[in-house]
């Protein structure tokens, strides 16, 4: 991912990053494949999903999955979740074995069985606390501490620029802000305008993140925000192409199939036969989003019992879709 001819387009403490798109962490999808095949496209770093603090130290064998990567995805985040200092410090030291090359903590994650535990979004309701862990991690890491938050816990306590601010005290070496509230889940739009203000407030690096799909929204926020680079989610999933800056329908069918074969006979590789042609059901549904006849494709799809069964529905969908449109 790294390449010395280039300039990097920012630094996370002294990590050079050479490109401004980064795949979003998200549990259940940025596994290695999927890293590794973004990071091809263009992923600046692979930032891995979250695995939880007391996970790491209670039972690092389960977490060792979670955090298994490629020497090529580096630069390597990890992302931490927890909810006190001791034990967030002990699960970072103990994920140093690994070399990352920056360690995060997640200060955004809305779903229930994590807030309720006072995670991840919870940490925004104590910025203070916050703060506290990051300067923690900061004081015994040898890798930047960066940290990812939401804009606060919900419409009345849209407390973004006070966090941003004591990340930033405290020795954040960047902030990712999803511009979004903890209650207001995935729903609703994305608030750039309030990223930008975060932009404004520090000097560390921004990575803004939120609702980012094409490659007209890419440049959208870059210049609302003035952002240092952007985190694309949801909308890499079935478009890995935009973190190479290509809008899907520019990508012709014959180079979307190759690349979900690709994708496909690397998840069979890392998981098994079995195992990885399941777990790219929920890819596949998303790459063919757009074809026409995709309803009546994908429960066929959700069926095949092997890859060649799958890609020779996934042909046969192309096909028909593309003979019904002549
Ligand atoms: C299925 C899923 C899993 C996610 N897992 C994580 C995670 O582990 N850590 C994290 O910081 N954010 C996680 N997120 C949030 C994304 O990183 C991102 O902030 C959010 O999806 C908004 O960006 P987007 O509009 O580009 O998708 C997850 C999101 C989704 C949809």
């Amino acid at each position: 991912m790294s390449d010395p001819r280039r300039l990097p387009q920012l630094h996370i403490g002294k990590v050079p990053i050479y490109g401004d798109l980064i795949l979003a962490p998200m549990a259940s999808y940025g596994d290695l494949p999927f890293r590794t095949l973004c990071g091809e496209m263009g992923s600046a770093f692979s930032f891995l999903p979250c695995v939880l603090d007391e996970g790491v130290l209670r039972n690092p064998r389960r977490t060792s999955g979670l955090v298994e990567f490629a020497s090529e995805e580096r630069p390597i985040a990890l992302q931490l979740l927890g909810r006190q200092a001791d034990t967030l410090v002990a699960a970072a030291e103990a994920l140093m074995a690994l070399r990352p090359d920056i360690m995060d903590l997640n200060a955004g994650c809305p779903a229930r069985r994590v807030f309720y535990r006072g995670r991840g979004a919870a940490l925004l309701q104590d910025p203070l606390q916050l703060g506290e862990f990051v300067r923690r991690l900061v004081a015994v890491l040898p890798v930047p501490v960066t940290c990812k938050i939401r804009l606060g816990w919900d419409d009345t306590t849209r407390n973004y620029l006070e966090v941003a601010h004591i990340l930033e005290e405290s020795g954040a070496a960047a902030i990712s802000v999803h511009g979004r509230t903890k209650e207001q889940g995935y729903s609703g739009v994305a608030d750039w305008r309030a990223i930008g203000e975060v932009v404004a407030r520090v000097s560390v690096p921004v990575l803004a993140n939120g609702d980012v799909r094409t490659v007209a929204d890419i440049e959208a926020i870059k210049a609302q925000t003035g952002c240092a680079a952007v985190l694309i989610g949801r909308g890499a999933v079935g478009n890995p192409w935009i973190l190479a800056r290509r809008d899907l329908g520019d990508v012709p069918w014959s180079e979307r199939l190759a690349l979900i074969r690709r994708h496909l006979a690397a998840m069979q590789d890392y998981y098994g036969d079995t195992q990885g042609l399941m777990l790219f059901r929920k890819f596949v549904v998303k790459y063919v989003a757009t074809l026409e006849g995709a309803n009546a494709l994908r429960p066929r799809l959700m069926e095949a019992q092997t890859a060649e069964a799958l890609l020779a529905l996934l042909e046969q969908g192309v096909e028909a879709a593309s003979s019904a449109q002549v």
